[in-house]
């Protein structure tokens, strides 16, 4: 286990929208670099950045054309084996985001795989015999390439997906995950880990890590397999890497050797009902794009569009809104069970939003994301920030989609970083902009909230001091749940010695706490948003408050 993962705070940074350093209307690698004294400021002391391999984009680069290619829009290899150097010189590690599932289409690999004539990429990806093969489930395609046979997506109609072999056997096209073509794909991958982290590279955000080996078991114990052999070549090699899964299930990821598995809203588990429980009660995916020149920002006013955020709010019953009617103990069944597949073995993560969620913004006000932060960086496990959540910038539900974001394209938008030209985010024309930048006249950006001792901003910074500087806070630190009540809107844990009261609604409460918890306090409080006091084994707490008792 790599130890700096005890005090990491991530920030994830999407390439496209951080900064632009070469005026092309598109961030850069360079413009990243440029920036860590901004990443560095905020006391985080880790990246993951988004695919920056070269791509056709039609997914955002998580269609990989070429694994071992910093894309050309982006910069060089050379650029970023610098930004590498530079981060770590600042104390900064870096993760680049590995997609072991599928390619692009245009991937050599499958140009490869769809010629007739049998090579040694033929398979690689996961083909049928015949193209006619008992019909097409959904998820093959055929007819694309003079191969006979359909191929496997993994995910959209451009990611074919590479072959791992399957659990399950039924056809005599799938093969064992012990085949020798599926270890030449666990290999091949190996490959390129090996090529990034042998540049500097600090370790892997892993896309669909749960998706390898087909049909496997309920344990995902050929997926786990896959994992566990390339763990044990990090282990050898490249101790101090890290990698975290997007698996959103910690015990299988841990089975598999993770470091840390993120915490995500798949599945209507718990984690969704904090910030974002509207997912959970459908309507949410309804805005429509407007067509038209003035349709980048999607739905607005006048459209239907408040009376959409009308009921989505109404339904919404996430905990970190003010009475909205939330349930902490939906997510803590959840989430301590999480705790417990972890302990001992990596962490899990949680995020205060990435580029496939909505922002934190949508629906909460800044006190509720100030608190939302403040749970976040005190709980267990290594925290993730999305680049711009610490500003507060917006979602903009219904914005025309870019690069297949659909939905995810309203939280993918520029950096907001002053006043001057597209927000300082590029000097380029408007027109060639990735996306547009916040039109609004109340935009937040990173120049006023500087200047702003009270914006949030300045709150996160605070609370990641808090937490670099309170050893019981880290990812290893103790927690158990003092008290987390159905229906009730206080939330109170132990971290270590210190005891943390959240209070979401907007009244006062008194909660009463067992007596072991409360003879260790001294009434000091090391960090507080809003009231808060001990009174005997009661603890008080103001309406949207959040304390750090000693
Ligand atoms: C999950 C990534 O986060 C998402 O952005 C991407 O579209 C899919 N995996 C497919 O790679």
């Amino acid at each position: 286990m790599p130890e700096w993962l005890n005090d990491a705070v991530f920030y994830e940074i999407y390439p496209q929208s951080f900064y632009d350093s070469n005026g092309d209307g598109i961030g850069d690698i360079n413009g990243i670099r440029e920036k860590i004294p901004y990443i560095k400021s905020l006391g985080v002391n880790a990246l993951w950045i988004n695919p920056c391999y070269d791509s056709p984009f039609k997914d955002a680069g998580y269609d990989v054309r070429d694994y071992k290619k910093i894309a050309p829009r982006y910069g060089s290899n050379g650029d970023m084996a610098e930004l590498f150097k530079e981060a770590h010189s600042a104390g900064i590690r870096v993760l680049l985001d590995l997609v072991p599932g599928h390619t692009s289409e245009e991937h050599e690999w499958f140009r490869r795989s769809s010629e007739t004539t049998k090579n040694e990429y033929s398979n690689r990806y996961i083909w049928t015999e015949h193209a006619f093969d008992g019909g097409f489930p959904f998820n093959y395609v055929a007819g694309e390439t003079e191969r006979p046979g359909a191929y496997l997506l993994n995910f959209f109609k451009c990611q074919p997906a590479l072959n791992y072999g399957f659990g399950e056997r039924t056809s005599s096209w799938q093969l064992p995950p012990d085949h020798p073509d599926c270890i030449a794909t666990r290999e091949a991958i190996k490959d390129v880990m090996r090529f990034w982290l042998d540049m500097g590279c600090d370790g892997f955000r892993v896309d669909m890590a749960d998706s390898l080996v087909k049909n496997d078991d309920e344990n995902k114990s050929n997926t786990c397999a896959v994992w566990q052999d390339i763990r044990q070549m990090l282990d050898r090699e490249y101790p101090n890497a890290a990698i975290v899964s997007e698996w959103d299930n910690a015990d299988q990821s841990m089975n598999a050797g993770f470091h840390m598995d993120f915490t995500l809203n798949n599945g209507g588990t718990g984690y969704s009902t904090l910030f974002r429980d509207y997912i959970n009660h459908g309507e949410w995916l309804t805005a429509g794009c407007k067509e038209g020149p003035d349709a980048d920002f999607g739905a607005k006013e006048g459209d239907g569009e408040e009376k959409r955020l009308g009921i989505l709010s109404e339904r919404d019953k996430s905990f970190f809104r003010k009475d909205a009617g939330g349930d902490i103990s939906l997510f803590l069944k959840d989430y301590e069970s999480r705790l417990a597949s972890a302990r001992g073995r990596g962490y899990v993560s949680l995020i205060t939003g990435n580029h496939d969620t909505p922002r934190l913004n949508f629906l909460m006000d800044d006190r509720e994301r100030r608190l939302a932060f403040a749970f976040i960086l005190t709980m267990p496990g290594v925290p993730f920030i999305y680049y711009g959540d610490e500003i507060g910038m917006r979602y903009f539900d219904g914005m025309r989609s870019k690069e297949g974001g659909f939905h995810r394209t309203g939280s993918r938008t520029p950096m907001q970083w002053d006043e001057t030209e597209n927000l300082g985010f590029s000097t380029a024309d408007k027109s060639l902009l990735y996306l547009p930048v916040d039109p609004a006249s109340d935009h937040v950006t990173v120049a006023s909230s500087e200047d702003d001792p009270d914006s949030l901003l300045n709150f996160v910074r605070s609370l990641i001091d808090l937490r670099h500087s309170t050893p019981d806070l880290m990812a290893s630190g103790e927690y158990h749940t003092v008290h987390g009540e159905k229906g009730d809107s206080v939330y109170i844990y132990r971290r270590g010695s210190f005891l943390i009261a959240i209070n979401t609604s907007g009244r006062e409460a008194r909660t009463l706490i067992p007596e072991t918890e409360s003879e260790s306090l001294s009434g000091n409080q090391i960090f507080n948003l809003g009231e808060a006091s001990l009174d005997g084994s009661v603890i008080v707490t103001g309406p949207q408050s959040f304390t750090v008792f000693e």
